[in-house]
C-alpha cells in the first residue's frame, strides 16, 4: 500500500505528506484498497466450502472500515458489549456476528441474546449456566460453541499466545467431551459448534495445523455421542510480515486446516483481524525536536504511545519510513515521543536519514491494535484517523480535542 514516487511516500495515489497538511499529525492512514482485498484473500481461500469470515473487530473498529468490510460480506467477531454496539451501528448482520471473551456479563449477554447473535463462544461452565438461565428468562435459545484450549504452542509473544494450557483462555481439552455432553442436556441451549483460538501473530501453519487435529479428533469423538457439530471455528491469528517473517498466507492455511476435517460438512468460520486490516494502515508522524543525550540520538515525534503502544507492550517492531527521502546523513536514532516513560518508544536504534523538524515519518503496518489500544494518557487525545480510496482522501475519524477529554467528567461535588 506504501510507494515511494519521486522520493515521496504514497498511499494508493495520495501522497502522504498531503494528508499530514490537511489533518495534521498523528494521524492513522488506511487504504481501502489493501483493506478490501485482505478481506478477499481470505473468503477466496475458503471458496467451495460453506463458510464465514468473521473479522475480529478488536483489531480495529472504525466505523467506516467496519462498513467496508460489511459491503464486502464480512461477519463480525466480537469480545464485549461495547464491540457488539459498534457492530450493530455499522450493520452487520447479527446471524454474523460470534461473541468470544471470559468474562461476558449478564447484561452483555441479554444485549447478544435480544440482538440475535449467530453463537456465543462459550470459555466456561459458570458462564454456560448463566447463558441458559438469561435465554431461558428472555425465551430464547442460545446457540454456542465451546471455545476448547486445545494446549497447542503458538509460537508467538507469551502475551498474545492463548492457546497452551496454561492460558486464561477456553475449556481444558480433556474436559471438554464432558462439558458438550452437559451442554446438550440443557433447555435453550443449542450446541452449535466448536471454536479455537490458539493466538496472535502467528508465522507458521503447523500449530494452526496441530490445533486442527486435536479439534478433529474432539469433533469426532463428540459424534460418537450423537453430539453433531454444524461449526468449526479456528479463530484467528494468522500474522503479517512486520520485518522479515514470512507468514503463511490465508490459501495455505486452509490448506493446513481444512483437510483435517475430512468428514465435516459443515460451515467453517475463522476470526482474522491483524491480517485484514494490519498492513492496510500506516501512522503518520511529525517529527519535533532531534537531540544527542549521551552520545545517543533522538527523534522526538508527535505520536507515542498512548496512540501506538504495541512497541512498547510486545516490543514489537513497525518500520518507521522519511514520508520524504532526503539526502541528509543517516544516524541511529531512537524515535521517541513526547510522553513521561521511558518506554514511550516508536522504534529503537534505527537508522535514519536526520529528518528536520516538522518533517513526518511513517510507522508501517499499524492498521491493527494501533488505534484500537490507544488511550488518552498524559491527556493527549486521540488521532485522527483517514481512508484513502484511490485519489480520495476521507477523515473517518476526527481528531480529538481538549473539550473531548472532559466531556464524561462531573465534578464530585456537584
Ligand atoms: N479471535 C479471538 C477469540 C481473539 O482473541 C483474537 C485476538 C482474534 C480472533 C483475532 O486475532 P488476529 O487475527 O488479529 O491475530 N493486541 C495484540 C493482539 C491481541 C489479539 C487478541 N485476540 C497485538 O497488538 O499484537
Amino acid at each position: 500500500m506504501l510507494a515511494y514516487r519521486k522520493n515521496e511516500l504514497y498511499c494508493e495515489n495520495v501522497s502522504l505528506e498531503t494528508v499530514a497538511r490537511r489533518f495534521g499529525t498523528p494521524v492513522y492512514v488506511y487504504s481501502r484498497a489493501r483493506l478490501i482485498s485482505n478481506y478477499k484473500a481470505f473468503d477466496a481461500a475458503f471458496e467451495g466450502l460453506p463458510h464465514l469470515v468473521c473479522y475480529a473487530t478488536k483489531a480495529n473498529t472504525n466505523y467506516t472500515v467496519l462498513r467496508e468490510l460489511i459491503l464486502q460480506g464480512s461477519g463480525a467477531d466480537i469480545t464485549s458489549g461495547g464491540e457488539l454496539y459498534r457492530s450493530l451501528r455499522a450493520g452487520f448482520e447479527p446471524k454474523k456476528i460470534v461473541y468470544a471473551g471470559i468474562g461476558k456479563t449478564i447484561a452483555e449477554i441479554e444485549y447478544a441474546l435480544a440482538t440475535g447473535i449467530l453463537m456465543f463462544n462459550v470459555e466456561s461452565m459458570e458462564e454456560l449456566a448463566a447463558i441458559a438461565s438469561v435465554a431461558k428468562r428472555l425465551k430464547k435459545t442460545a446457540s454456542i460453541a465451546f471455545r476448547v484450549n486445545p494446549d497447542v504452542d503458538a509460537k508467538t509473544h507469551r502475551y498474545i499466545s492463548t492457546g497452551t494450557g496454561k492460558a486464561k483462555f477456553g475449556i481444558p481439552y480433556d474436559e471438554a467431551v464432558a462439558a458438550y455432553r452437559t451442554a446438550a442436556k440443557i433447555t435453550h441451549i443449542d450446541v452449535a459448534g466448536i471454536h479455537c483460538h490458539i493466538g496472535s501473530q502467528i508465522t507458521t501453519v503447523k500449530p494452526f495445523h496441530n490445533a486442527a487435529v486435536k479439534i478433529e479428533k474432539l469433533r469426532l469423538q463428540l459424534q460418537a455421542a450423537n453430539i453433531t457439530l454444524r461449526y468449526v471455528n479456528m479463530g484467528g491469528g494468522l500474522g503479517i510480515r512486520y520485518q522479515n517473517e514470512v507468514p503463511p498466507t490465508p490459501r495455505e492455511l486452509r490448506d493446513a486446516v481444512v483437510p483435517v476435517f475430512k468428514g465435516f460438512t459443515g460451515t467453517f468460520i475463522c476470526e482474522p483481524g491483524r491480517a485484514i486490516v494490519g498492513n492496510a494502515g500506516v501512522f503518520l508522524v511529525s517529527v519535533v525536536y532531534r537531540k544527542n543525550s549521551a552520545g545517543k540520538n533522538y527523534f522526538i515525534v508527535d505520536g507515542a504511545m498512548n496512540d501506538l503502544i504495541r512497541p512498547t507492550l510486545y516490543e514489537a517492531y513497525h518500520d518507521i519510513v522519511p514520508v520524504k527521502k532526503t539526502a541528509a546523513r543517516q544516524v541511529q536514532a531512537d524515535v521517541v515521543g513526547p510522553i513521561c516513560e521511558t518506554g514511550d518508544f516508536l522504534g529503537l536504534d534505527r537508522t535514519l536519514a536526520v529528518p528536520e523538524p516538522g518533517s513526518r515519518l511513517a510507522v508501517a503496518c499499524t492498521g491493527a491494535y494501533g488505534m484500537a489500544m490507544s488511550s488518552q494518557y498524559n491527556s493527549r487525545g486521540r488521532a485522527a484517523e483517514v481512508m484513502i480510496d484511490g485519489s480520495r482522501i476521507v477523515l473517518i475519524r476526527r481528531r480529538e480535542t481538549y473539550a473531548d477529554l472532559v466531556a464524561v467528567e462531573r465534578l464530585g461535588r456537584e
